[in-house]
């Protein structure tokens, strides 16, 4: 995985058809997404459960770049070897998940993935300060984590105080929640790159009509790009 500050589009497969994953997967990179996000939660650090290390394995022969595993559980440190074991490119965990999210990360890139630390929205940007080189991502939630479909929370102050704080880090900033092309250059235009959508990229489409998802990527990914024109 290089390194780079280009919009990268990561559908999430929370949106998608539970009962064929697979095709899902190949049918969003095969439309033109950068990553693949996966939701894992476990309906106690979340009000919802969708599925773990398993599925993780299951999906990672359908997917030929990058596997993004976002972790709503805890505690996080006993499953980090599984998930790394599945096949994610990134871990990313919650700085809200336990007392020693410094642990974590190092456990993290032990495990030979590359570590994510997502912030709730009532966490604030200062809280990753002394995190923030033991990462290579950062997830700004726009949404409480749950759930997807939910309505954007407006974070762009705080993505602007993490871009900074980052300065020349190659740490990505990725944006989860509500993002769809109406939102998306407001969070571009504060510094976020990698960009997670569920039902934006996922609404009326299916694996039999792929294309509606190609054109959701496409909507979001041009209203991003849009702000550097
Ligand atoms: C929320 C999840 C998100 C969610 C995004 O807990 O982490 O990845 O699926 O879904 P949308 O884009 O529908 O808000
Ligand atoms: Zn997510």
């Amino acid at each position: 995985m290089s390194f780079d500050r280009k919009i990268k589009i990561a559908p999430s497969i929370l949106s998608a058809d539970f009962a064929n994953f697979g095709a899902e997967c190949e049918a969003i990179e095969a439309q033109g997404c950068d990553w693949v996000h996966v939701d894992v939660m476990d309906g106690h650090f979340v009000p919802n459960i969708t599925f773990g290390p398993a599925t993780c394995a299951a999906i990672r022969p359908h997917i030929k770049g990058v596997m993004d595993v976002h972790l709503m559980i805890a505690p996080v440190d006993p499953y980090i070897e599984a998930f790394a074991h599945a096949g994610a490119d990134i871990l990313t965990a919650h700085l809200e998940a336990g007392p020693h999210v410094h642990r974590t990360l190092q456990a993290i890139r032990g495990a030979g993935a590359k570590a994510g630390l997502a912030l709730n929205p009532g966490t604030p940007a200062e809280a990753a300060a002394e995190l923030l080189d033991m990462v290579d991502l950062v997830c700004v939630m726009t949404v409480n984590p749950g759930f997807g479909g939910q309505k954007f929370l407006d974070m762009t102050a705080k993505i602007r105080r993490l871009r900074a704080m980052i300065g020349d880090r190659p740490v990505h900033i990725e944006i989860d929640g509500g993002v769809d092309p109406g939102t998306a250059p407001l969070v571009a235009r504060a510094g976020a790159d990698v960009l997670v959508a569920g039902s934006a990229v996922f609404k009326s489409g299916s694996v039999a009509s792929p294309e509606v998802y190609g054109r959701n990527i496409r909507a979001i990914r041009e209203a991003a790009e849009g702000v550097y024109a």
